[in-house]
């Protein structure tokens, strides 16, 4: 103030010109841009023609399609809501009820009550498939089996009017399989929400072999009508999202036998600026889901190294916070995480159980370990064109995996701290018992030695 105005406005250049080289704001633009750079696909032109989609049908109102449906709802949009039976139809109606007067309540979203029953009155809920017939796009959200998918691909084929577009929410199932329960493949595609589905910004929007270009198209139009971050990705097990969280939580899981417990892992990694570390992730979601897959993951590669240690916590049945019990110990009704002595005595006694020594690790390889995984496997996805830029997997992270914003996402922090280091840092892991997972990927061994970035 008593400086006069031209020394303010100096000062606040100088402020400016400070902040804008810091990587905390390189990573703000990075996400700005990369979610405007998500929408832009190398051989779809945005001028692209698009398919006309004014009704819509979900298959299944279980978590997920409940959850797709309210996306729908909420841009004014009617839903043919399908179930196999009475009750569950009921079940799925009375969740989206209950979830639009939490938000009613607490002013989420600034619904208003007399909202919520003009959103209600726009789900039409049906038992039959011949209700979908007039649908442009039906979303299917059924169990994850295949022989299920396929049940309902073939059902819809039969009823859907030429021209719909047949969606899939399948998380860890081949898309390409699923398109060829049908005799039109080119009009198959994933959209794969994130739950909470009403929630969470993420929509990975997964191109089958015989995607049309126009149903891309169309469905990422759609994506923003319905506001969210759309990103593409090839086929392949897990999509972006899912395949690279597999490494880092089998990296959480190696620590574990090695020396840490849970709390500490998560401690650490929230700090860094995740919103939740993988252990409370994994019970909000469910131990059982990630047994499931490490399971088929024992049969199909069996030469893979896995920790064995968290198929204990599911023999003792503790499947996640709906149980009340997992990592942490729950009280009925809050969602508090407390450390479990139990589970941790049982970490302790694995352990030596294996003949490891425990050993103190320290939250700078906490940290290195769980990112520099995510760093390895999105290399991979890029080499082989599952993403077609870094910025891509950036956008998965921040919008679906609460990777902190201000860190720009894992390719873009790979790119801060520099490429030479990360492969360093790679090769000392390789060096330790459970090195196993830390060979580089070919893009981090190019990009080290050339001085180069995941992001241009
Ligand atoms: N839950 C998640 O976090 C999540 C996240 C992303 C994707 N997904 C995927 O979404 C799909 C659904 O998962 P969910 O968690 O909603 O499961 P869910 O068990 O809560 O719901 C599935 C619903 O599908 C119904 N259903 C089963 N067969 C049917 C059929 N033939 N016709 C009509 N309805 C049928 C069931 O009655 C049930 O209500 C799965 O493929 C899952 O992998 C789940």
């Amino acid at each position: 103030m008593k400086e006069g105005f031209e020394r303010g406005l100096a000062f606040e250049r100088e402020c400016f010109l400070a902040l804008v080289q810091t990587p905390e704001s390189r990573a703000l633009r990075h996400a700005f841009f990369g979610e405007r750079a998500a929408g832009k696909i190398a051989d779809v032109p945005s001028n692209k023609p698009v398919r006309k989609i004014e009704r819509i049908g979900v298959v299944g109102a279980g978590t997920m399609g409940g959850g797709i449906a309210m996306n729908f709802l909420n841009a004014d949009m009617s839903v043919v809501l399908l179930e196999t039976k009475q009750d569950a139809l009921d079940r799925g109606l009375a969740t989206i009820r209950r979830n639009y007067n939490y938000e009613a309540q607490v002013g989420k979203g600034k619904l208003m009550q007399e909202k919520v029953e003009e959103r209600m009155a726009l789900i039409r809920p049906t038992l039959s498939f011949g209700d979908l017939a007039q649908a442009n796009l039906i979303i299917e959200a059924v169990f994850e089996e295949l022989s299920v998918k396929e049940q309902v691909f073939r059902q819809l084929d039969e009823i859907a009017k030429p021209g719909a577009i047949l969606a899939s929410n399948a998380s860890m199932l081949d898309l390409n399989k699923i398109a060829s329960f049908t005799k039109r493949p080119g009009d198959v595609i994933s959209m794969h929400f994130f739950s909470p589905a009403n929630v969470m910004k993420l929509l990975e929007v997964v191109r089958g072999e015989q995607t049309g270009k126009d149903v891309l198209a169309t469905i990422m139009q759609l994506a923003k009508k319905i506001k969210k971050t759309a990103v593409v990705s090839g086929v392949c097990d897990g999509f972006i999202g899912n395949r690279m969280i597999e490494q880092y939580i089998r990296q959480a899981l190696f620590m574990l036998e090695e020396g840490v417990l849970p709390a500490q892992i998560d401690r650490a990694i929230e700090k860094f600026g995740f919103a939740m570390g993988p252990f409370r992730m994994s019970d909000l979601a469910g131990n059982d889901i990630g047994w499931a897959i490490r399971k088929r993951r024992y049969r199909e590669q069996p030469d893979l190294r896995y920790s064995r240690v968290a198929d204990r916590l599911c023999e003792m049945g503790r499947f996640g916070q709906k149980t009340g019990a997992d990592w942490y110990d729950y009280q009925p009704g809050k969602r508090d995480a407390a450390p479990s002595k139990r589970v941790d005595d049982m970490i302790v006694a694995y352990s030596a159980e294996q003949g490891i020594s425990r050993r103190r690790i320290g939250d700078k390889e906490i940290v290195e370990r769980l990112v520099l995984s995510l760093v390895n496997e999105g290399a991979k996805i890029l080499e082989e064109g599952v993403a077609t830029k870094a910025s891509d997997i950036d956008m998965v992270y921040l919008t679906g995996y609460g990777f902190p914003l201000w860190r720009g996402g894992p390719m873009l922090y790979a790119d801060t701290i520099g490429l030479y280091n990360v492969e360093r840092a790679m090769r000392k892991y390789a060096k330790q018992p459970n090195g196993c997972a830390w060979q580089p990927a070919a893009r981090v061994r190019e990009l080290a030695a050339s001085d180069g970035r995941f992001n241009v």
